[in-house]
């Protein structure tokens, strides 16, 4: 499969990854069908699968309930074969999502996160933001603690999943990679893609079919 540069972080992705939210939590959901999460069978076939179709980026969080675990479970053993990318800031605990982005909490979440996924670095690290993306990254802390752990091998390249366009458009000043919302119904990212592109920030787009509700409308007739 093609692989392109994720701006000047010198990795190169595949243009399709893998969102890996729906192999560990199926509470507190997006999504406009309610799912099961699939058996360890299913998530070994479906991990396996992805790498031999020459997919090689994957992507996952803390808060995505046993996602971690069960890549690390499966994929440790292919490890040099995809690019992963996880994030922290956000945990999913007894049914809700708890936010702690103090340092030492991000600290130990990249560490937990390392723990889980049964490897010594991450391909990327996100701040994986509960909206507030200005907020997280206006006093330096938090980007300059990113880069430190980068530093220290943890992680190959840094960045934020945001929400917010003004949040993403700061991002670009300190991220090597932004994770964003963009699909047909919701173009409002599209500067902050452009800028990026100028500025060599590597950018990931999730819900880029609007998390399945997209599927749900009407066909377009012309
Ligand atoms: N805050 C954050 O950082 C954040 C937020 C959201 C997402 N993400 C990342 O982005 C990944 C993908 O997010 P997403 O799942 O929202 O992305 P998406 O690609 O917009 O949506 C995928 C959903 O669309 C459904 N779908 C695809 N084709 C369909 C069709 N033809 N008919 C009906 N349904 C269809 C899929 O169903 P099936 O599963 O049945 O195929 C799945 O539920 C996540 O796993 C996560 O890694 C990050």
């Amino acid at each position: 499969m093609e692989r392109r540069p994720l701006g000047r972080t010198g990795l190169e992705v595949t243009p399709l990854g893998f969102g890996a939210f729906k192999i560990g939590r199926n509470e507190g959901i997006k999504y406009p069908e309610p799912y099961l999460i699939p058996s360890d069978d299913e998530v070994a076939r479906l991990l396996d699968g992805i790498l031999d179709l020459g997919i090689n980026l994957i992507d996952t969080a803390p808060a995505y309930g046993t996602s971690e675990e069960r890549i690390g479970q499966c994929l440790a053993s292919r490890r040099d074969e995809y690019l992963l990318s996880s994030k922290a800031g956000e945990q999913w605990k007894d049914g809700h999502s708890c936010y702690d982005f103090s340092p030492e909490a991000i600290r130990r979440s990249v560490q937990e996160s390392l723990s889980r996924l049964q490897t010594d670095h991450l391909d990327l690290l996100l701040l994986h933001s509960d909206g507030s993306d200005l907020q997280l990254q206006q006093d330096g802390v938090l980007p300059n603690l990113l880069r430190s752990l980068r530093d220290a091998g943890m992680a190959r390249a840094i960045g934020m999943s945001g929400k917010s366009s003004d949040g993403m458009h700061a991002a670009l000043e300190w991220a090597d990679v932004v994770m964003l919302e963009y699909n047909i119904d919701d173009t409002t990212m599209e500067p902050v893609i452009r800028a990026a592109a100028d500025q060599g920030v590597g950018v990931l787009v999730k819900k880029g079919l609007g998390s399945g509700h997209l599927m749900r409308k009407p066909p377009l007739h012309s």
